[in-house]
């Protein structure tokens, strides 16, 4: 089954063709990302007039790639995100699917995520499984017992883990966005001192706790505390030693909670997706902790960011088909 998917829930649009869920024909992916930086943040507006701009010249490319006499189905993300950048990918698949008499399949931005990683694979998931969606605006835990069905098992109750690598990136005055900047920072102090142990610096919320929600603001807060009572001065170590054990911290969490929940649930599976699995340190770590019990599942780099060839892949194992005349953008959209 060969099928479109287009994504616009936040600042990048994406448009693709899949096969299968997993062979990727034609990928393309326009960000507003350069025009952002300098509001060191998504502005909802700047995001969606760009988005007006990019959707079809994309289009028109993928199809010059992909005979859309060959596509089967044309599938969108059409929430959780901003409603304005929502409404150019919802309101474009749906006028393809009329127009061109194609089936419409309607696609939750967190499950692109979670098939992101069956994209250029082999491999399919052994269920059940258990998926750590990591993003700028997500941090989710989700059991998926047989396709198409995720369960929310937890989620932040504040900042998502992506925000809070932006936030303490702004506040050490990185580029946006700040998950890449906290990254490298920290892994050229563990290249100098050679993986640093002593005093954690920072706490790691709710890792203890009896639920698989978390918390990512005191951690945020903890930080700028920490600068601000020391007096440190942003000099390139101080930031580097900041971003390393912010990063530590963050990960602590990420990852003792995430494993909790694959033991709790008799997972066979763990899965990460979203731009935070972008993370080497945080892949490392989760594939360390995975080994003996889990086969550990993750996306190719240039997936793990929102794009268009997720939605197809979550589409093909989805399969439900929804009438093009009635479909909206649902910007709150819950599993
Ligand atoms: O999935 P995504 O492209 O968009 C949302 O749906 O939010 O994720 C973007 C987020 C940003 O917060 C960015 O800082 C973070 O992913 N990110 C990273 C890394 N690369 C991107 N966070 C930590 N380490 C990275 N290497
Ligand atoms: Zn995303």
């Amino acid at each position: 089954m060969i099928i479109l998917g287009i994504e616009s829930t936040c600042d990048e649009t994406g448009v693709a063709v899949v096969e299968n869920g997993t062979k990727v024909l034609s990928n393309n992916i326009a960000s507003s990302i350069a025009m952002q930086k300098k509001y060191r943040g998504v502005v909802p507006e700047v995001a969606a007039r760009e988005q007006v701009r990019a959707i079809i010249p994309l289009i028109a490319d993928c199809l010059s790639k992909v005979q859309l006499s060959n596509v089967d189905a044309v599938a969108v993300s059409y929430g959780p995100g901003l409603i304005g950048s929502l409404l150019v990918g919802v309101e474009t698949a749906k006028t393809l699917s009329l127009v061109y008499k194609k089936p419409l399949i309607a696609v939750n931005h967190l499950e692109g995520h979670f098939y992101s990683s069956l994209l250029e694979s082999d491999r399919s998931f052994v269920l059940p499984a258990v998926g750590l969606i990591v993003s700028g605006g997500h941090t989710d835990l989700v059991y998926v017992e047989r396709h198409g069905h995720c369960e929310l098992l937890g989620s932040t109750l504040d900042d998502a883990a992506g925000e809070a690598f932006d936030k303490v990136a702004r506040f050490l005055k990185l580029e946006y966005p700040g998950g890449p900047q906290i990254e490298k920072h920290a892994s050229e102090y563990n290249q100098h001192l050679g993986h640093p142990g002593g005093d954690p610096l920072f706490p790691r919320p709710m890792i203890g706790d009896d639920n698989f929600d978390f918390s990512f603001s005191g951690l945020k807060t903890s930080v700028i505390n920490f600068v601000q009572k020391n007096h440190l001065s942003l000099t390139k170590n101080n930031v580097q030693k900041v971003s390393y054990y912010f990063q530590k911290a963050a990960v602590d969490v990420l990852v003792s909670k995430t494993i909790k929940a694959a033991k709790k649930m008799y997972a066979r599976s763990l899965v990460i997706g979203g731009g935070v699995a972008a993370n080497k340190y945080l892949l490392q770590e989760l594939e360390k902790s995975s080994r003996e019990n889990f086969k550990f599942y993750r996306p190719l780099k240039k997936y793990a960011v929102d794009n268009g060839a997720m939605i197809a892949a979550a589409a093909f194992y989805k399969n439900n088909f929804v009438d093009p005349l009635t479909l909206t953008a649902d910007a709150s959209l819950h599993f």
